[in-house]
C-alpha cells in the first residue's frame, strides 16, 4: 500500500498535570518554557519543518491561555515595531505563524485516547499524526519524518519507539516485534502492543514515545474501546485493536536525543540541554555552568 504523508497533526494539552502543581494551577504545562520558548510552541515547530500545515489543539475548558499564546498580539506587536525591536517582534509573530490552528475543547481530562478522539472532525477522513508536547526531539535528529515515510509507504499505524532496556520497559507501552522483524533495524514490523509489562516478561525493549501516525479508522475502534485503568480511555487499547483486526502496524526506532519534560527533573535537565545551545545565553551559560558548584548559601 503506498498513499500520501500526513499533512494534519492533533496535539492533545488538556491533561491536569499534575506533576507540575501548583504552577498548572494557572498555566498549563505545555506552556512552560525552554528558556522562553513554550514546549507546545516546540513541537508545533517540528510538525511544520514536516509540512505538515494543520494542527487540532486539544485543550482543557476555561482554559485560554493557550488560544491566546497562538493568536495575534497587535497592541504588543505595535509596540515592538515602534521600538524597531525586529527579534522580539519576530520572536511574538512566529507561533502565530507556523501553522494554521484550530482548537477542540476536552470537558474532562479522560485519557489520552480520549483527547485523540476529539480529532475526528478535524481528520475528515485523513491520517493524523498525533505529538505529545512533553517529547522533544532535538531539531538535529528526525523522527516525525522518518515516520510519515513509513505511513506513505504502508499505511496503518506508525510508532515512535525508543530502546529503553529490560529495567525501564516496565513504565512504558511496549511493542511486540513482528516473526522476522529485525528488532535491531530501523523500521520493526510489530504484530502486538503491550501496556507497561511486567518487568522480565516483556516482549521487547522496544517503548512507545509521544509520536503516533494513525489512520482515519482510529476514531472508530477509540469509540469501541472501554475505559481502562481510571477510567481512561487508552490509546494503546484502541491501536491494539485495530492491529489485531490487521491493519498494518509499524514502529520508526529513535535512537536520537530526546527529552522528556512531562517529568520535573527530565524538564530542568532539558532546559539545561537547551540553553547551553540557546542563540543568545548559550555560551555563556555554559561558561557559567562548567564553574558551577553548589554551595549551602
Ligand atoms: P500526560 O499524562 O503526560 O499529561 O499526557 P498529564 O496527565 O497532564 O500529566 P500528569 O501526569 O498529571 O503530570 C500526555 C499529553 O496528553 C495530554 C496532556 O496534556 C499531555 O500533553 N492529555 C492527557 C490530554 O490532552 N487529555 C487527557 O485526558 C490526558
Amino acid at each position: 500500500m503506498s498513499t500520501d504523508r500526513p499533512r494534519k497533526a492533533l496535539i492533545p494539552a488538556a491533561g491536569r498535570g499534575t506533576r507540575f502543581l501548583p504552577l498548572t494551577k494557572a498555566v498549563p504545562k505545555e506552556l512552560a518554557p525552554i528558556v522562553t520558548t513554550p514546549t507546545l510552541e516546540i513541537v508545533i515547530g517540528e510538525a511544520a519543518d514536516n509540512d505538515i500545515s494543520e494542527v487540532l489543539l486539544v485543550v482543557s475548558a476555561g482554559k485560554t491561555a493557550i488560544n491566546e499564546y497562538f493568536a495575534p498580539a497587535p497592541e504588543l506587536e505595535a509596540a515592538l515595531e515602534a521600538k524597531g525591536d525586529e527579534a522580539g517582534l519576530a520572536a511574538v509573530r512566529r507561533p502565530t505563524e507556523l501553522a494554521t490552528i484550530s482548537y477542540v475543547e476536552q470537558k474532562e481530562p479522560r485519557g489520552l485516547g480520549h483527547a485523540i478522539g476529539h480529532g475526528k472532525d478535524f481528520a475528515a477522513g485523513e491520517p493524523l499524526a498525533v505529538l505529545l508536547p512533553d517529547d522533544l526531539i532535538d531539531d538535529r535528529d528526525a523522527l516525525l519524518g522518518p515516520m510519515l515515510d513509513v505511513y506513505a509507504e504502508h499505511g496503518g499505524i506508525v510508532l515512535g519507539l525508543i530502546d529503553v532496556g529490560p529495567v525501564e520497559i516496565s513504565k512504558y507501552g511496549c511493542v511486540v516485534p513482528a516473526e522476522g522483524a529485525d528488532p535491531e533495524g530501523d523500521v520493526v514490523a510489530i504484530s502486538d502492543l503491550v501496556e507497561k509489562p511486567e518487568a522480565g516478561e516483556a516482549p521487547s525493549t522496544l517503548a512507545i514515545i509521544g509520536r503516533y501516525v494513525l489512520p482515519p479508522e482510529i476514531f472508530a475502534a477509540l469509540d469501541e474501546t472501554e475505559p481502562g485503568a481510571g477510567g481512561e480511555i487508552q490509546i494503546t487499547d484502541a491501536m491494539r485493536n485495530l492491529c489485531n483486526a490487521g491493519t498494518p502496524v509499524h514502529g520508526v526506532v529513535f535512537r536520537g536525543r530526546r527529552y522528556d519534560t512531562g517529568d520535573r527533573l527530565e524538564y530542568v535537565k532539558a532546559v539545561v540541554q537547551l540553553a547551553v545551545r540557546h542563540p543568545d545565553i548559550g555560551a555563556d551559560f555554559q561558561a557559567w555552568l562548567r564553574d558551577y558548584e553548589p554551595t549551602d548559601g
